[in-house]
C-alpha cells in the first residue's frame, strides 16, 4: 500500500427535498452574494432553478445567475462568468447541474479570487490555483463524480483542447444531493453516468500496486453496485432506489476513496478527453469507446489484477487467469453495448479516422510525447497511438 492523504471535505446533504437547504448552506459557509451557474435549459425546464432563486429570496441573499454552460464546458464562457462575478460582487458560487455545470462554477471561482490571471494558465500549468471562492453544488445528474472531486475540466475552444486540474481548491463547500432531480434525465445522459461511475472506479483499481485489500474491496462493492443498477436505471430513470444508488456511487467513485494506498492510472480519461477536445462528444460515450481498446492492451502487462476484477466484480468462475481476464474485459463491453453506449469510432458516430488524426491524438494526450499517461501499463506517445487504432473501426 502507498502512502496516502485523504481529505474529502465536502459536506454531502443527500436525500429528498435537500435542495431546500441550499441557502442555509450557502450561508452558513459565508455566502452573502451568489452568482447561480446552471446549464442549458434543463433546471428551468424543471423548475429547480425558479425553486433555489426563491429559497435564495426567503434568506435574503442577493443572486445572480449565469445559464448556457454545455457539456464540454468552454473556456470563455468560465471567463466570461468570473467577470460577471467580479462585477456582481458575489463571494459565493453556486452550481446547479451536472459536471459541466460544477466544474464551470469551480473555474469562475478561481477567475473571480484573482481576476488579473486568464483562468485557462490554470489548465495550461502556467499558473497554479492560490485562492478560489467557495462553491456550494446542487446536482442534477450522476455521472462526473465533481460534485465531491478535487477536479475541474475544461475545454478551450480555440485549441480544441480539454484538459482538467487537481487541487483541493476544486473541493465544493457541500453537495446537495436529491435522486428526484435526476428523474428527468434522457437515457442517453443516465448510460453516460453509469460509464463515467465505472470508470472513476476502474482508472483508479487498475493500477500495478499489490496488497491494498480494503480500497480494492470498496472498489469491487462500488463497481458491483453501479452496474446492478445501470441497467435498472437506464431502463426507468424514476426508479427511486436505482437512482440513489448511482447518486452516492458518483460521489464516492471520485472522492478519491476508491483509489487510497494506489496509483491512478486514469488512461481512458486522458485518451477520451482528446475525443472530446476535437469531436465535442460526451465524456462518458469517449469512456465507453476507450475502455476495451485500453483494457486489451494493457491487460497482459498486469493479468492477475484483471482475474481478481473478473471474480470479484463479475463473478466470473473461470481459474485461468488470462482466459479470466479477457472474459471480463468482453463482459464489460457487453455491458456498455446493453446500455446502449459506442465501444467503437464507427458505433460513437465519427467514423473511421486517418492515421493522421490518430497520431495527433496520441502526441497532445502526451503533451507531444514528453509525459507518460497512467501507471497500469504506462503509455507514451507510441503506445496512446496504438490504443487508438485498437478503437478506430
Ligand atoms: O445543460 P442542461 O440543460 O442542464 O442539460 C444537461 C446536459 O445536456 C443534462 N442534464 C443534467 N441534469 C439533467 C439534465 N437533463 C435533464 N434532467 C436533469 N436532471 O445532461 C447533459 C450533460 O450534463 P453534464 O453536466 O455535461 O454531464 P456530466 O455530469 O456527465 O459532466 C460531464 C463533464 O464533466 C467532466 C467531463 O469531462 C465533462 O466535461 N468531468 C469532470 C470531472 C470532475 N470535475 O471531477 C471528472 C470526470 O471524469 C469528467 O471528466
Ligand atoms: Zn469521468
Amino acid at each position: 500500500m502507498h502512502s496516502f492523504v485523504y481529505y474529502s471535505p465536502t459536506r454531502v446533504v443527500f436525500g429528498k427535498d435537500t435542495q431546500k437547504q441550499a441557502a442555509k448552506l450557502a450561508k452558513e459557509f459565508g455566502a452573502s452574494r451568489v452568482m447561480i451557474v446552471y446549464g442549458s435549459g434543463s433546471v428551468v425546464r424543471s423548475g429547480l432553478l425558479a425553486e433555489i432563486e426563491a429559497i435564495m429570496a426567503q434568506e435574503e441573499i442577493p443572486c445572480c445567475t449565469l445559464g448556457g454552460v454545455q457539456p464540454n464546458p468552454r473556456t470563455a464562457l468560465a471567463r466570461e462568468g468570473a467577470k460577471q462575478a467580479v462585477e456582481f460582487g458575489a463571494d459565493f458560487i453556486l452550481a446547479v447541474g451536472g459536471g459541466s455545470v460544477i466544474d464551470t462554477a469551480k473555474a469562475i471561482a478561481h477567475g473571480a479570487a484573482t481576476p488579473d490571471v486568464d483562468l485557462w494558465e490554470y489548465w495550461k500549468g502556467t499558473k497554479t490555483v492560490e485562492r478560489s471562492l467557495p462553491v456550494g453544488v446542487v446536482l442534477t445528474i450522476s455521472a462526473a463524480g465533481s460534485e465531491t472531486s478535487d477536479s475541474a475540466v475544461l475545454t478551450d475552444e480555440e485549441s480544441g483542447t480539454k484538459r482538467g486540474i487537481n487541487t483541493p481548491f476544486n473541493r465544493p463547500r457541500f453537495a446537495i444531493m436529491n435522486p428526484e432531480l435526476t428523474y428527468t434525465l434522457p437515457r442517453y445522459q443516465v448510460a453516460c453516468g453509469v460509464v463515467d461511475i465505472m470508470m472513476h472506479t476502474m482508472d483508479r483499481y487498475f493500477n500495478p500496486v499489490k496488497g491494498n485489500d480494503l480500497t480494492d474491496a470498496f472498489a469491487e462493492a462500488l463497481l458491483r453496485t453501479v452496474m446492478k443498477y445501470g441497467v435498472t436505471a437506464v431502463n426507468n430513470p424514476h426508479d427511486e432506489q436505482a437512482m440513489s444508488e448511482l447518486m452516492w456511487c458518483g460521489s464516492v467513485s471520485h472522492n478519491g476513496l476508491t483509489g487510497l494506498g494506489g496509483l491512478m492510472d486514469f488512461c481512458p480519461h486522458k485518451l477520451g478527453h482528446e475525443l472530446s477536445g476535437r469531436f465535442d462528444v460526451a465524456h462518458g460515450a469517449s469512456l465507453s469507446v476507450m475502455w476495451g481498446a485500453w483494457a486489451k492492451y494493457s491487460r497482459s502487462e498486469h493479468p492477475e489484477r484483471f482475474a481478481q476484477f473478473a471474480k470479484e466484480v463479475l463473478g466470473i468462475s473461470e481459474t485461468d487467469i488470462e482466459r479470466a481476464g479477457e472474459m471480463a474485459i468482453e463482459e464489460v463491453v457487453n455491458y456498455f453495448r446493453k446500455l446502449e453506449m459506442p465501444t467503437s469510432f464507427t458505433e460513437l458516430g465519427i467514423g473511421v479516422q486517418p492515421e493522421e488524426v490518430l497520431q495527433d491524438m496520441a502526441m497532445r494526450a502526451t503533451r507531444g510525447d514528453t509525459i507518460q499517461l497512467g501507471s497500469f501499463r504506462p503509455l507514451n506517445a507510441q503506445r496512446a497511438l496504438e490504443v487508438y487504432r485498437l478503437a478506430n473501426h
